[in-house]
């Protein structure tokens, strides 16, 4: 179902560039999904959810951090090839961002774009996603910004959009957020992309490398605790969410890299024998049991390729930064 909440205009009366679709992803799917994760052998919650108001905030904090190599990585390879990856789309291009955030990442884009007709921001984040895509809006007058509040892991449709031309489409998914799915989930996601795409239309994806372990556990073990807070956080969102009594200081956080599977692993661990309560439902924990909370895949470039490949793409242009941190990848449909 789409509600369209705001539609051009009526945001801001100054405004005519903005217009909102909300799919609602919010209501049901939390409460469900908790239960539904915490009753399994291996307690485990999707990543998704830790992004409320503050898990947002603790996550652009995480961006800033030393360790965490990935953000100013990207951003920098970004800055340095905005150019070419604006000519491979050529003009009047419509960008699609998976999990927007606050859209800092894609005005690096959509500076050297050759006229965009518009931008379409996802994200499940309502309250953030709606600040961001008007701060957007006002900035790029000449930009029509379609905001849509969705859950991009789930299969959806995008809003219909005629306003302008449209030349080719680009679906920008930065952060190696892809790394947060597991290969199979990547794969379908991609499969699912090229069914909003044509052919000739592109994918720009940033895809964590592997390397030594050593950088990569500091990078989810920071020094100043921010990741420790942010994953902690999600047991603060149930508490505020559902009718829930997580001790905040009965838990805690542990990233390692599990070098089998080549993926950082984070889990919240119980540091006693306890139960929880969650809507009437106990949950019993065993000291040191842990709730899954993320996976974070790395990936070589061959191996990354392969998978676009057998998802449909044509892996046409990859940039690494010197020291072999990063990729990005641009992926044409075939
Ligand atoms: N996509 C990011 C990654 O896997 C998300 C992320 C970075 C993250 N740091 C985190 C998620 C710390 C949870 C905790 O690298």
């Amino acid at each position: 179902m789409i509600r369209t909440v705001a539609s051009w205009c009526e945001i801001d009366g100054r405004m005519n560039n903005l217009e909102l679709h909300d799919f609602q992803p919010r209501l049901g799917s939390f409460r469900d999904e908790i239960l539904k994760g915490l009753a399994q052998a291996q307690k485990a919650i999707a990543p998704k959810f830790f992004y409320d108001k503050r898990g947002s905030e603790l996550f652009e904090q995480i961006c800033e951090l030393e360790e965490y190599y990935p953000t100013r990585t990207e951003i920098h390879l970004l800055k340095t090839y905005s150019q070419e990856i604006a000519d491979l789309i050529g003009q009047h291009g419509l960008l699609i961002e998976y999990g927007s955030g606050s859209s800092s990442k894609v005005r690096i884009l959509l500076d050297a774009f050759h006229q965009p007709s518009g931008y379409m921001p996802i994200d499940i984040s309502f309250e953030h996603m709606l600040q961001a895509s008007t701060e957007l809006a006002e900035n790029y007058p000449n930009l029509d910004v379609i905001a849509v509040c969705a859950d991009y892991t789930q299969d959806f449709q995008l809003p219909e959009y005629n306003k302008k031309l449209v030349n080719k489409k680009l679906i920008f998914f930065p952060g190696s957020t892809i790394g947060n799915l597991d290969p199979t989930e990547a794969l379908h996601l991609l499969k699912q992309s090229i069914s909003l795409l044509k052919t000739g239309d592109g994918m720009l994806i940033g895809v964590d490398l592997k390397k030594n372990p050593t950088i990569l556990n500091a990078a989810y073990n920071d020094s100043r605790g921010v990741t420790a807070a942010f994953n902690l956080n999600l047991l603060e969102r149930i508490n505020n969410e559902l009718d829930a009594n997580f001790a905040l200081d009965s838990f805690r956080h542990w990233a390692f890299y599990n070098q089998d599977q080549s993926r950082i692993e984070m889990h919240l661990v119980s540091l006693k024998e306890q139960t929880v309560i969650i809507e009437q439902t106990p949950f019993y924990f065993s000291e040191g049991e842990t709730i899954h909370t993320e996976n974070s895949y790395k990936y070589s470039i061959e191996e990354f390729q392969k998978l676009a490949k057998r998802a449909g793409f044509d892996s046409t242009h990859v940039w690494i930064d010197p020291n072999n941190l990063f990729s990005i990848h641009y992926l044409q449909v075939r």
